[in-house]
């Protein structure tokens, strides 16, 4: 029985993507009585019958009190967790739904001998959660109208840490949560954070969660840019095929989907 969720809803989904309607219901149980809930009908129902934020600040805080890994990132880093569910929603609700769906339809593009190599149901799973240590980083640093700073990149640079960490001990498969701590590397693993020795996450699932982000982040507006087109992000993203940082395959299956569902 559920008694409390922590909502990531979708209902704020204003970019393209939301064409290509592949219908993806999911929970992931937190601990016996809660549930990080992305599916839209479920987070309407939910928000209908009004969240709990004073619930919903004590089960993240007992994530992070179950965890000193966190306790430890966060006072390296000096941070001070507001765990803004609110801000989280807003910000990333509808940027981890199209990054889902991005990464979905990059995946069905594929061909079967790199699908091969990757599990689609934690590609999935991941994807929808990828941002998830949002939720940890000041909203100051999250919402700057500016670019930021070295210290505060820096801060901003833990967040796929911090989700892996929040995530770590709920029952997660190991192949999601190392598609969420390594959303942000790439082929030449010039990424964050460091590759470790006992890391075996599969390229072609990191590939893909992550070109599916940026593919996401740049076609969204921005506080500090707008919203690029269509083929301005391709572009950005086609100088890192240049450079070794994406697979080509990868960011044709992109090119191929964009143009079918992004238009
Ligand atoms: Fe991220
Ligand atoms: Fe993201």
């Amino acid at each position: 029985m559920l008694r409390h969720i922590i909502l990531i809803n979708n209902m704020n989904l204003k970019t393209p993507q939301r064409k290509e309607r592949i219908c993806f219901k999911g929970a992931v149980q937190i601990n016996r009585n809660s549930f990080f809930v992305y599916e839209d009908e479920v987070g309407k129902t939910f928000l209908k019958n009004g969240g709990d934020k004073k619930l919903e600040k004590s089960v993240v805080k007992k994530m992070i009190e179950n965890n000193p890994c966190i306790s430890r990132l966060l006072k390296r880093y000096k941070i001070r967790p507001s765990i803004d569910t609110k801000t989280l929603n807003e910000l990333t609700g509808g940027h981890m739904n199209d990054t889902c769906n991005i990464a979905m339809g990059v995946y069905s593009i594929l061909s079967d001998k790199i699908k091969k190599q990757v599990d689609k149901d934690s590609l999935k799973e991941a994807s929808m959660l990828h941002d998830l240590g949002k939720i940890l980083i000041p909203s100051k640093i999250l919402n700057k109208p500016k670019k930021l700073n070295f210290k505060e990149r820096r801060i901003m640079n833990i967040h796929s840490t911090l989700g892996y960490e929040l995530l770590k001990k709920q029952n997660i498969n190991p192949e999601t949560l190392s598609l969420i701590k390594y959303h942000h590397q790439n082929l030449k693993h010039s990424g964050y954070p460091a590759l470790s020795m006992n890391d075996t996450s599969s390229d072609v699932g990191v590939q893909i969660i992550s070109i599916a982000d940026k593919y996401s982040a740049l076609r969204e507006a921005r506080v500090y840019r707008r919203a690029l087109t269509r083929i301005e992000s391709l572009l950005i993203l086609y100088r890192e095929v240049r450079e070794g940082k994406i697979l080509p395959e990868v960011f044709n299956a992109l090119v191929k989907y964009a143009e079918k569902y992004d238009n």
